[in-house]
């Protein structure tokens, strides 16, 4: 069996990509995460009693803890998940993204060349360090424009954005320069259990079963294109198998719809589910926009499905029902990641927002 370190693999899709890796025994996984406010063990309560899914509390910043494990374990790839991951939190604090995604990121590649370069030939050969990363580097599309393809120009337009393009730019010349055989991988809008509800689709169920308002940033026309988290943790593992070293590959759901589709849809459920005097999407209230916020993005995964026959699975319907679901028979899982820290973040994002 193959054997992967996965870094962030607490958070929501680390957490998914580990829980299916070991469902479908894929790899023995070493799962290394700081346990930031966004990784939560109790997403990983499958994996408990499993002795190939072996987690470790740690920095990727953290040279010596990633050198030791590297050698320890002898992993065959590694797969670099860890992130801050929230735009709203960059626009108000970009320095932990600096340290984790550019820094950290600097620092788990370093370490993982030093080790790469101690391997035997073979086993060179079939090591692989795969970056996640985001579509959001590309920037926004106009309208009518055409999704974004693997050689459109990286324009990152938030502080999150440009911390995953200055990695990615790392892991690229990683490659380049000492020859390290890394994969890239930019993903659309991910959707589905275990999502910190910070992001707009827990957020959104959630306040609607608790009947509060659902605080959509300005017009509510921005454009993203979900994918359903178990898809996306497919395609890594299908690039992971079959992506040539050096290559990046979009992955996308080619489901484009604007912000307020995606609340009409969870509150169109919610009215069947828990009907109220009136309909949950008059729980709607327009709130001052993201500064920046980038009007649409769109991902063309040709190259990935030509390449290697993967394909979105579940469509949005399914997917979207099955999340909705998933939130409100999880009750447990959430009052364990809505922490007081939780409630201090949701305070400063919406109080500050008002209605506008
Ligand atoms: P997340 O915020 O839910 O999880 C991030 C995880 O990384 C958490 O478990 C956290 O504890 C851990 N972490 C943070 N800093 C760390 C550090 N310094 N060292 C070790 N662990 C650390 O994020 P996510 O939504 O699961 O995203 C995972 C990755 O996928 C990120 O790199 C993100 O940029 C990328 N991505 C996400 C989406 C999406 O829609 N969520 C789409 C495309 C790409
Ligand atoms: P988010 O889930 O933060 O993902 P990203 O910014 O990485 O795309 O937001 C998705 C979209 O939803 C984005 O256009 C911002 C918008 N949004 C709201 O309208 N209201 C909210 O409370 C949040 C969190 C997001």
């Amino acid at each position: 069996m193959r054997t992967w370190l996965v870094t962030g693999g607490a958070g929501f899709i680390g957490s998914n990509l580990v829980v299916m890796a070991r469902r479908q025994k894929w790899a023995r996984i070493i799962n290394l995460d700081k346990l930031t406010y966004a990784g939560h063990l109790e997403s990983l309560a499958e994996l408990q009693d499993d002795p190939d899914h072996i987690f470790v509390q740690g920095d990727i910043a953290d040279s010596a803890l990633v050198g030791k494990l590297l050698t320890e374990y002898q992993p065959d790839a590694v797969i670099n998940l860890a992130a801050e991951s929230h735009v709203d939190r960059s626009i108000l604090g970009p320095q932990t993204f600096i340290k984790t995604n550019v820094v950290g990121t600097l620092a788990l590649l370093a370490g993982t060349l030093q080790y790469w370069q101690g391997l035997t030939p073979p086993a060179q050969e079939n090591f692989r360090f795969l970056q996640v990363s985001t579509d959001e580097v590309y920037g926004s599309l106009e309208p009518y424009a055409p999704a974004f393809t693997e050689i459109h120009p990286y324009q990152p337009n938030s502080p999150y954005a440009a911390s995953k393009a200055a990695a990615d730019h790392l892991v690229r010349a990683y490659q380049h320069t000492y020859g390290l055989p890394t994969l890239t991988t930019n993903c659309s809008n991910n959707y589905g259990p275990y999502q910190h509800p910070e992001k707009l689709v827990p957020l959104m169920i959630l306040n609607a079963r608790s009947r509060k308002p659902l605080p959509v940033y300005g017009d509510g026309k921005h454009v993203r294109d979900w994918l359903y988290v178990e898809d996306h943790c497919a395609a890594l593992q299908s690039v992971l198998e079959n992506g040539r070293p050096g290559e990046t590959y979009n992955i996308g759901g080619n489901c484009e719809r604007t912000n307020l589709e995606i609340v009409t849809v969870i509150c169109r459920m919610m009215d069947n589910l828990f009907p109220l005097a009136v309909p949950h999407i008059r729980l709607v209230s327009h709130v001052v926009d993201r500064p920046g916020h980038d009007r649409r993005y769109a991902i063309d995964s040709s190259k990935i499905q030509q390449a290697m026959d993967w394909q979105p699975s579940t469509n949005f319907e399914q997917g979207i029902a099955q999340t909705v679901n998933w939130y409100l028979s999880h009750p447990e899982w959430i009052t364990a990641v809505c922490s007081e820290q939780h409630q201090q973040w949701m305070d400063l994002n919406y109080d500050r927002r008002g209605a506008s």
